[in-house]
């Protein structure tokens, strides 16, 4: 059996995403990595409760993020960092440490609806405020530009006229995220995704 990529995730909050990772692990979906730590940069995440539960090592760091994740990072061992709902910007430090190996999750179809201020529950707000009537999700690599890297994966759902940013990021989580960000982790870890210029190539 190949060795399974050591994989990392950050995270604020509910970490939904992070529950979606560790269930397709459980599953069998997810083959090619494991996830050694969890890190959050909110004391009270309860992300940090679902990966205790799960037995992964999990950690907040309040201050000095970027010296303090990259240490822990390497006591883990990580090769790879998935960005689970992690509503913070990344430091040069780490984005030059895992160039190319940082993947993250945005809840609608870049580039529409993201860049600075777009992140969690406003991003629904803003596409309900534009009336557009398609949505979604995005998995893509970090780079130095917020929302800018290259883009591995991306599903669409529809909006409704009558819903509330709440209930269409609920529809977002469960028909979009929860299912592209687990096969994305898949098939970066099994090193099936070849960035060449602004394209991902994916060996299917
Ligand atoms: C998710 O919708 C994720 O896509 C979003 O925050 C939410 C976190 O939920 N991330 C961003 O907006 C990043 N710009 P979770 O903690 O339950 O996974």
């Amino acid at each position: 059996m190949a060795q399974k990529m050591k994989t990392a995730v950050l995270v604020s909050g509910g970490g939904t995403n992070l529950q979606a990772l560790i269930d397709s692990i459980d599953r069998g979906e997810v083959t090619s990595a494991e996830l050694v730590c969890v890190i959050a940069n909110k004391e009270n995440a309860y992300a940090l409760e679902r990966a205790r539960k799960a037995g992964i090592p999990a950690k907040a760091i309040t201050a000095n993020f970027e010296e303090e994740a990259l240490t822990f990072l390497k006591e883990c061992g990580a090769e790879l960092i998935v960005l689970a709902g992690f509503l913070s910007i990344l430091g040069k430090g780490i984005l030059s440490a895992y160039k190319d190996r940082i993947i993250n999750i945005h809840p609608s179809l870049i580039p529409s609806f993201c860049g600075k201020g777009y992140y969690g529950l406003h991003v629904h707000e803003k596409v309900l405020e534009y009336g557009v009537k398609l949505t979604g999700a995005t998995v893509h690599f970090v780079s130095e530009e917020v929302d800018g890297g290259v883009i591995i994966a991306q599903k669409s759902v529809q909006v409704r006229h009558d819903d509330t940013p709440e209930i269409l990021q609920k529809r977002v989580m469960e028909e979009a995220e929860w299912v592209i960000l687990p096969r994305a982790l898949e098939l970066v870890a099994a090193g099936r995704v070849q960035i060449q210029g602004r394209m991902a190539v994916i060996n299917e």
